[in-house]
Protein backbone atom coordinates (compact mmCIF):
# COMPACT_ATOMS: atom_id res chain seq x y z
CA UNK A 1 0.00 0.00 0.00
CA UNK A 2 0.80 3.44 -0.61
CA UNK A 3 1.10 6.65 2.02
CA UNK A 4 -2.18 8.47 1.82
CA UNK A 5 -2.28 12.20 1.05
CA UNK A 6 -3.87 13.87 4.50
CA UNK A 7 -3.26 16.92 3.60
CA UNK A 8 -0.69 19.26 1.40
CA UNK A 9 2.29 17.59 2.72
CA UNK A 10 1.39 15.56 5.32
CA UNK A 11 0.53 11.58 4.90
CA UNK A 12 -0.64 8.68 6.52
CA UNK A 13 1.70 6.43 6.61
CA UNK A 14 0.18 3.98 9.22
CA UNK A 15 -1.11 0.45 8.33
CA UNK A 16 -4.32 -1.83 8.37
CA UNK A 17 -4.87 -4.59 10.42
CA UNK A 18 -8.64 -5.85 9.56
CA UNK A 19 -8.03 -8.82 11.47
CA UNK A 20 -7.20 -8.65 14.60
CA UNK A 21 -9.93 -9.51 16.95
CA UNK A 22 -8.71 -8.54 20.58
CA UNK A 23 -6.59 -5.38 21.31
CA UNK A 24 -4.77 -5.42 25.13
CA UNK A 25 -6.35 -8.48 26.22
CA UNK A 26 -9.51 -6.91 27.02
CA UNK A 27 -10.86 -5.07 23.88
CA UNK A 28 -12.76 -7.39 21.21
CA UNK A 29 -12.06 -5.19 17.71
CA UNK A 30 -15.01 -6.85 15.88
CA UNK A 31 -13.98 -4.22 12.78
CA UNK A 32 -10.11 -4.79 13.28
CA UNK A 33 -8.10 -1.95 13.42
CA UNK A 34 -5.35 0.63 12.71
CA UNK A 35 -2.00 1.66 13.50
CA UNK A 36 -2.11 5.18 12.58
CA UNK A 37 0.96 7.22 11.79
CA UNK A 38 1.89 10.29 9.76
CA UNK A 39 4.25 11.88 7.77
CA UNK A 40 5.37 15.54 7.28
CA UNK A 41 7.29 17.22 4.64
CA UNK A 42 8.96 20.00 4.36
CA UNK A 43 11.55 22.26 2.72
CA UNK A 44 14.16 22.33 5.94
CA UNK A 45 13.20 18.31 6.33
CA UNK A 46 10.75 15.83 7.61
CA UNK A 47 8.66 14.78 10.86
CA UNK A 48 7.67 11.52 11.22
CA UNK A 49 4.69 11.19 13.81
CA UNK A 50 4.42 8.09 15.38
CA UNK A 51 5.48 4.42 14.26
CA UNK A 52 3.27 1.02 14.18
CA UNK A 53 3.16 -2.47 15.58
CA UNK A 54 6.70 -4.10 15.08
CA UNK A 55 5.26 -6.83 12.73
CA UNK A 56 4.23 -4.02 10.44
CA UNK A 57 7.28 -2.39 10.21
CA UNK A 58 8.14 -3.54 6.22
CA UNK A 59 4.93 -1.76 5.11
CA UNK A 60 5.84 1.30 7.41
CA UNK A 61 9.05 1.45 6.25
CA UNK A 62 8.48 0.93 2.66
CA UNK A 63 5.75 4.28 2.94
CA UNK A 64 8.61 6.24 4.65
CA UNK A 65 11.13 4.95 1.94
CA UNK A 66 8.88 6.33 -0.90
CA UNK A 67 8.72 9.83 0.90
CA UNK A 68 11.87 10.67 1.74
CA UNK A 69 15.43 9.66 2.45
CA UNK A 70 15.78 8.73 6.14
CA UNK A 71 18.44 11.76 6.12
CA UNK A 72 15.98 14.28 5.46
CA UNK A 73 14.33 13.09 8.76
CA UNK A 74 14.67 15.86 11.48
CA UNK A 75 12.22 14.59 14.10
CA UNK A 76 10.23 11.60 15.26
CA UNK A 77 7.26 13.15 17.73
CA UNK A 78 6.68 10.02 20.31
CA UNK A 79 2.73 10.69 21.14
CA UNK A 80 2.91 7.17 22.94
CA UNK A 81 5.25 4.44 23.76
CA UNK A 82 2.79 1.78 23.94
CA UNK A 83 3.91 -0.97 21.46
CA UNK A 84 1.27 -0.68 19.10
CA UNK A 85 3.07 2.86 18.21
CA UNK A 86 6.59 2.35 19.19
CA UNK A 87 7.29 -1.32 17.74
CA UNK A 88 9.32 0.01 14.88
CA UNK A 89 10.58 3.33 17.05
CA UNK A 90 14.22 1.52 17.70
CA UNK A 91 14.69 0.77 13.54
CA UNK A 92 13.52 3.97 12.69
CA UNK A 93 15.79 5.32 15.42
CA UNK A 94 19.07 3.51 13.80
CA UNK A 95 17.74 4.88 10.18
CA UNK A 96 17.63 8.10 10.85
CA UNK A 97 20.52 9.27 11.72
CA UNK A 98 20.15 13.26 11.53
CA UNK A 99 16.28 12.95 13.86
CA UNK A 100 16.18 13.79 16.77
CA UNK A 101 13.23 12.17 19.39
CA UNK A 102 10.32 14.75 20.60
CA UNK A 103 8.82 13.42 23.70
CA UNK A 104 7.62 13.63 27.36
CA UNK A 105 9.46 13.55 30.32
CA UNK A 106 8.18 11.07 31.57
CA UNK A 107 8.75 9.15 28.23
CA UNK A 108 12.09 9.61 29.04
CA UNK A 109 11.92 7.50 31.93
CA UNK A 110 10.10 5.00 29.64
CA UNK A 111 12.32 4.24 26.31
CA UNK A 112 15.30 3.00 27.39
CA UNK A 113 12.85 0.06 27.78
CA UNK A 114 11.50 0.15 24.35
CA UNK A 115 14.94 0.67 22.32
CA UNK A 116 17.65 -1.16 24.12
CA UNK A 117 20.50 -0.49 22.21
CA UNK A 118 22.11 3.09 21.02
CA UNK A 119 22.03 6.49 21.78
CA UNK A 120 19.14 8.17 21.41
CA UNK A 121 19.26 11.55 20.59
CA UNK A 122 16.01 13.57 21.82
CA UNK A 123 13.93 16.47 23.51
CA UNK A 124 11.56 16.56 26.02
CA UNK A 125 8.32 18.52 25.27
CA UNK A 126 5.24 19.64 27.43
CA UNK A 127 2.66 22.19 26.81
CA UNK A 128 4.17 25.56 25.59
CA UNK A 129 7.10 24.11 23.63
CA UNK A 130 6.97 24.24 19.81
CA UNK A 131 9.12 23.93 16.77
CA UNK A 132 9.68 25.36 13.69
CA UNK A 133 10.45 23.71 10.80
CA UNK A 134 10.04 24.55 6.83
CA UNK A 135 7.91 26.85 7.64
CA UNK A 136 5.42 24.88 10.11
CA UNK A 137 5.19 24.61 13.81
CA UNK A 138 4.50 21.62 15.63
CA UNK A 139 3.48 22.69 19.11
CA UNK A 140 3.46 20.23 22.09
CA UNK A 141 0.30 19.77 24.28
CA UNK A 142 1.13 17.58 27.36
CA UNK A 143 -1.69 14.68 28.05
CA UNK A 144 -1.13 12.27 30.44
CA UNK A 145 -2.51 8.81 31.25
CA UNK A 146 -4.26 9.17 27.35
CA UNK A 147 -3.51 6.38 28.03
CA UNK A 148 -0.25 6.23 29.42
CA UNK A 149 1.27 8.28 31.70
CA UNK A 150 3.81 9.83 29.02
CA UNK A 151 1.40 10.75 26.52
CA UNK A 152 1.43 13.56 24.74
CA UNK A 153 -0.56 15.59 21.53
CA UNK A 154 0.84 18.29 19.18
CA UNK A 155 -0.77 20.42 16.77
CA UNK A 156 0.35 21.49 13.31
CA UNK A 157 -0.31 25.01 13.86
CA UNK A 158 -0.73 25.98 10.31
CA UNK A 159 -2.74 23.09 8.87
CA UNK A 160 -4.96 23.38 11.92
CA UNK A 161 -4.09 19.41 12.44
CA UNK A 162 -4.48 17.58 16.23
CA UNK A 163 -2.25 14.66 16.06
CA UNK A 164 -4.32 13.22 19.37
CA UNK A 165 -2.55 10.31 20.24
CA UNK A 166 -5.04 7.16 21.27
CA UNK A 167 -7.48 10.57 22.29
CA UNK A 168 -10.18 10.20 19.68
CA UNK A 169 -9.16 6.65 18.54
CA UNK A 170 -11.35 3.72 17.39
CA UNK A 171 -10.54 0.34 16.39
CA UNK A 172 -12.00 0.00 13.15
CA UNK A 173 -10.78 -0.83 10.07
CA UNK A 174 -12.00 0.74 6.71
CA UNK A 175 -9.29 1.33 4.22
CA UNK A 176 -11.26 4.57 3.05
CA UNK A 177 -9.75 5.87 6.54
CA UNK A 178 -11.39 9.31 6.94
CA UNK A 179 -14.80 9.82 8.80
CA UNK A 180 -16.52 11.23 5.61
CA UNK A 181 -16.01 7.93 3.90
CA UNK A 182 -16.49 5.38 6.21
CA UNK A 183 -18.93 3.01 7.36
CA UNK A 184 -20.85 3.73 10.60
CA UNK A 185 -17.87 4.03 13.20
CA UNK A 186 -20.24 5.16 15.90
CA UNK A 187 -20.05 2.48 18.44
CA UNK A 188 -16.06 1.47 17.68
CA UNK A 189 -15.73 4.89 18.84
CA UNK A 190 -17.92 4.82 22.17
CA UNK A 191 -16.28 1.53 22.52
CA UNK A 192 -13.10 2.91 22.46
CA UNK A 193 -13.45 5.67 24.94
CA UNK A 194 -15.46 3.23 27.24
CA UNK A 195 -12.45 0.99 27.59
CA UNK A 196 -9.19 3.08 27.25
CA UNK A 197 -10.18 6.59 28.45
CA UNK A 198 -13.21 6.04 30.55
CA UNK A 199 -10.63 5.33 34.01
CA UNK A 200 -9.38 8.71 32.86
CA UNK A 201 -12.15 10.99 32.60
CA UNK A 202 -9.97 14.15 34.46
CA UNK A 203 -7.19 14.02 31.83
CA UNK A 204 -9.36 13.66 29.33
CA UNK A 205 -10.97 17.10 30.68
CA UNK A 206 -7.81 18.24 30.98
CA UNK A 207 -6.95 17.64 27.45
CA UNK A 208 -10.02 18.98 26.43
CA UNK A 209 -9.58 22.31 27.65
CA UNK A 210 -5.99 22.55 25.74
CA UNK A 211 -7.43 21.66 22.66
CA UNK A 212 -10.07 24.26 23.44
CA UNK A 213 -7.33 26.91 22.71
CA UNK A 214 -6.07 25.58 19.82
CA UNK A 215 -7.61 26.16 15.88
CA UNK A 216 -8.44 22.63 14.92
CA UNK A 217 -9.78 21.07 11.41
CA UNK A 218 -8.27 17.66 11.36
CA UNK A 219 -7.84 14.91 13.86
CA UNK A 220 -5.22 12.80 13.28
CA UNK A 221 -5.61 10.10 16.26
CA UNK A 222 -3.41 6.79 16.60
CA UNK A 223 -6.58 4.25 15.76
CA UNK A 224 -9.00 3.92 13.67
CA UNK A 225 -10.57 6.85 11.11
CA UNK A 226 -9.37 10.69 10.81
CA UNK A 227 -11.71 13.06 11.67
CA UNK A 228 -11.82 15.61 9.69
CA UNK A 229 -16.00 16.52 8.98
CA UNK A 230 -16.46 17.72 12.16
CA UNK A 231 -14.38 17.30 14.42
CA UNK A 232 -16.03 19.41 17.51
CA UNK A 233 -18.47 16.35 16.97
CA UNK A 234 -16.10 13.84 18.83
CA UNK A 235 -14.63 16.99 21.10
CA UNK A 236 -18.20 17.47 22.33
CA UNK A 237 -19.00 13.71 22.66
CA UNK A 238 -15.51 13.52 24.77
CA UNK A 239 -16.53 16.62 26.94
CA UNK A 240 -20.16 15.18 27.63
CA UNK A 241 -19.29 11.40 28.33
CA UNK A 242 -16.15 12.90 30.38
CA UNK A 243 -18.29 15.49 32.43
CA UNK A 244 -21.00 12.94 32.98
CA UNK A 245 -21.38 11.45 36.63
CA UNK A 246 -23.43 8.25 36.62
CA UNK A 247 -26.04 7.17 34.29
CA UNK A 248 -28.20 9.95 34.47
CA UNK A 249 -25.77 12.56 35.72
CA UNK A 250 -25.36 12.25 39.74
CA UNK A 251 -28.01 12.73 42.48
CA UNK A 252 -27.04 16.56 42.94
CA UNK A 253 -25.41 17.88 46.22
CA UNK A 254 -26.02 13.88 47.88
CA UNK A 255 -23.46 11.36 47.90
CA UNK A 256 -24.16 8.07 46.99
CA UNK A 257 -23.42 5.03 48.92
CA UNK A 258 -23.56 1.40 47.27
CA UNK A 259 -24.02 -1.42 49.22
CA UNK A 260 -23.73 -4.91 46.82
CA UNK A 261 -23.94 -8.14 48.62
CA UNK A 262 -23.92 -12.25 48.00
CA UNK A 263 -25.83 -14.26 50.33
CA UNK A 264 -26.10 -17.92 50.58
CA UNK A 265 -28.59 -18.13 54.10
CA UNK A 266 -29.90 -14.61 53.90
CA UNK A 267 -27.16 -13.54 56.66
CA UNK A 268 -25.25 -11.45 54.98
CA UNK A 269 -28.52 -9.77 53.31
CA UNK A 270 -29.29 -9.10 56.87
CA UNK A 271 -26.46 -7.39 57.43
CA UNK A 272 -26.29 -5.34 54.29
CA UNK A 273 -30.11 -3.92 55.35
CA UNK A 274 -28.89 -3.15 58.58
CA UNK A 275 -26.20 -1.40 57.09
CA UNK A 276 -28.19 0.75 54.91
CA UNK A 277 -30.79 1.21 57.58
CA UNK A 278 -27.61 3.06 59.76
CA UNK A 279 -26.16 5.05 56.45
CA UNK A 280 -29.59 6.48 55.91
CA UNK A 281 -29.53 7.69 59.13
CA UNK A 282 -27.22 10.22 57.67
CA UNK A 283 -28.04 13.42 55.86
CA UNK A 284 -27.17 13.81 52.06
CA UNK A 285 -26.73 10.28 51.10
CA UNK A 286 -28.65 8.01 48.47
CA UNK A 287 -27.87 4.52 49.73
CA UNK A 288 -28.69 1.55 47.27
CA UNK A 289 -28.74 -2.10 47.99
CA UNK A 290 -28.21 -4.45 45.56
CA UNK A 291 -28.06 -8.56 44.94
CA UNK A 292 -24.59 -8.79 43.11
CA UNK A 293 -25.08 -12.23 41.89
CA UNK A 294 -28.20 -10.96 40.39
CA UNK A 295 -26.73 -7.79 38.69
CA UNK A 296 -25.28 -7.51 34.93
CA UNK A 297 -21.66 -6.33 34.88
CA UNK A 298 -22.31 -3.54 32.94
CA UNK A 299 -24.70 -2.48 35.46
CA UNK A 300 -22.20 -3.03 38.19
CA UNK A 301 -19.89 -0.83 35.90
CA UNK A 302 -21.96 2.37 35.63
CA UNK A 303 -22.99 1.52 39.54
CA UNK A 304 -19.65 1.56 41.21
CA UNK A 305 -18.61 4.77 39.03
CA UNK A 306 -21.82 6.74 40.27
CA UNK A 307 -20.90 5.34 43.94
CA UNK A 308 -18.89 7.71 46.31
CA UNK A 309 -19.04 5.21 48.74
CA UNK A 310 -18.75 0.85 47.96
CA UNK A 311 -19.41 -1.61 50.54
CA UNK A 312 -19.06 -5.03 49.53
CA UNK A 313 -20.60 -7.79 51.44
CA UNK A 314 -19.70 -11.81 51.11
CA UNK A 315 -19.30 -14.60 52.82
CA UNK A 316 -16.58 -16.54 53.01
CA UNK A 317 -17.06 -19.83 50.77
CA UNK A 318 -14.00 -22.45 50.73
CA UNK A 319 -12.15 -19.25 52.44
CA UNK A 320 -12.38 -17.01 49.48
CA UNK A 321 -14.90 -14.48 48.44
CA UNK A 322 -16.89 -15.99 45.82
CA UNK A 323 -16.62 -15.24 42.46
CA UNK A 324 -19.02 -12.33 41.66
CA UNK A 325 -17.24 -9.91 44.58
CA UNK A 326 -14.14 -10.28 42.70
CA UNK A 327 -15.67 -9.71 39.16
CA UNK A 328 -16.79 -6.47 41.15
CA UNK A 329 -14.07 -4.68 41.94
CA UNK A 330 -11.87 -6.30 38.61
CA UNK A 331 -14.84 -3.43 36.70
CA UNK A 332 -12.66 -1.17 38.40
CA UNK A 333 -9.80 -1.55 35.90
CA UNK A 334 -12.40 0.30 33.32
CA UNK A 335 -13.01 3.45 36.11
CA UNK A 336 -11.75 6.23 37.57
CA UNK A 337 -11.05 5.32 41.54
CA UNK A 338 -9.88 8.10 42.59
CA UNK A 339 -11.89 9.72 45.64
CA UNK A 340 -14.07 6.44 46.11
CA UNK A 341 -14.40 4.82 49.75
CA UNK A 342 -14.47 1.38 50.46
CA UNK A 343 -15.30 -0.89 52.91
CA UNK A 344 -16.23 -4.85 53.16
CA UNK A 345 -18.31 -6.58 55.34
CA UNK A 346 -19.79 -10.68 55.39
CA UNK A 347 -21.45 -13.88 57.92
CA UNK A 348 -19.20 -16.44 57.85
CA UNK A 349 -19.55 -20.00 59.48
CA UNK A 350 -15.69 -20.73 60.29
CA UNK A 351 -12.67 -19.14 59.09
CA UNK A 352 -14.27 -15.55 57.67
CA UNK A 353 -11.58 -14.41 55.85
CA UNK A 354 -13.17 -12.76 52.61
CA UNK A 355 -13.90 -9.49 54.21
CA UNK A 356 -10.83 -8.69 55.17
CA UNK A 357 -9.69 -10.13 51.47
CA UNK A 358 -11.41 -7.51 50.04
CA UNK A 359 -10.58 -4.97 52.00
CA UNK A 360 -7.47 -4.81 51.06
CA UNK A 361 -8.14 -5.46 46.82
CA UNK A 362 -9.81 -2.27 47.62
CA UNK A 363 -6.97 -0.90 49.35
CA UNK A 364 -4.58 -1.79 46.21
CA UNK A 365 -7.36 0.10 43.94
CA UNK A 366 -6.26 2.93 45.62
CA UNK A 367 -9.93 2.97 47.42
CA UNK A 368 -9.60 5.15 50.83
CA UNK A 369 -10.81 2.23 53.28
CA UNK A 370 -11.53 3.39 56.81
CA UNK A 371 -13.07 1.03 58.66
CA UNK A 372 -12.16 -3.02 59.41
CA UNK A 373 -14.23 -5.48 58.12
CA UNK A 374 -17.44 -5.69 59.86
CA UNK A 375 -17.53 -9.72 60.41
CA UNK A 376 -20.43 -11.76 62.08
CA UNK A 377 -20.84 -15.43 62.22
CA UNK A 378 -23.68 -17.21 61.11
CA UNK A 379 -26.82 -15.74 62.30
CA UNK A 380 -26.44 -12.10 63.51
CA UNK A 381 -28.19 -11.57 66.64
CA UNK A 382 -30.17 -8.09 67.43
CA UNK A 383 -27.03 -7.26 69.09
CA UNK A 384 -24.78 -7.59 65.90
CA UNK A 385 -27.72 -6.22 64.06
CA UNK A 386 -27.08 -2.99 65.70
CA UNK A 387 -23.12 -3.34 65.11
CA UNK A 388 -24.08 -3.82 61.06
CA UNK A 389 -25.80 -0.37 62.06
CA UNK A 390 -23.70 1.24 63.31
CA UNK A 391 -20.64 0.27 60.85
CA UNK A 392 -23.55 2.07 58.16
CA UNK A 393 -23.66 5.24 60.46
CA UNK A 394 -19.95 5.85 60.72
CA UNK A 395 -19.17 4.92 57.23
CA UNK A 396 -21.81 7.19 55.93
CA UNK A 397 -20.79 9.92 58.29
CA UNK A 398 -16.79 9.72 56.98
CA UNK A 399 -18.19 9.72 53.48
CA UNK A 400 -20.03 12.99 54.34
CA UNK A 401 -16.61 14.10 55.76
CA UNK A 402 -16.45 12.91 59.51
CA UNK A 403 -11.75 12.30 59.48
CA UNK A 404 -11.17 9.54 60.63
CA UNK A 405 -7.31 7.91 61.34
CA UNK A 406 -6.40 5.31 59.27
CA UNK A 407 -3.74 2.52 58.40
CA UNK A 408 -1.02 3.32 56.04
FE1 LIG B 1 -2.88 2.63 20.87
FE2 LIG B 1 -2.42 3.08 24.16
O1 LIG B 1 -1.99 2.52 22.46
Amino acid sequence: MKPILVKKDLYFVGVFDPDIRTFDIIMKTANGSSYNAYLLKTDDGVVVFDGVKEEFGEEYFSKIESLCDYDEIKYIIVHHLEPDHSGTLPILISKAKNAKVMMSPQANLMIKAVVHSGEIQFETVWSGKSIQIGGKTIKFLSTPYLHWPETISSVLVEDKVLFSGDVFGSHYFDKKLFDDLVGDFDYAFKYYYDHIMRPFKRHVLNALRLYEGENIELIAPLHGPIIRQNPIKYINLYKSWSEQKGIFGGKGDKKTISIFYLTSYKNTKDMAESIELGCESEPKVVVNVYDLASLEENNVLNLLEESDGILIGTPTINGDAPKPAWDALSCMMLLEKTGKTGGAFGSYGWSGEAPNMINDRMKALKFRVPLEPLKIKLIPTKDELDKAYLFGKEFAQIINGKMVEMEI
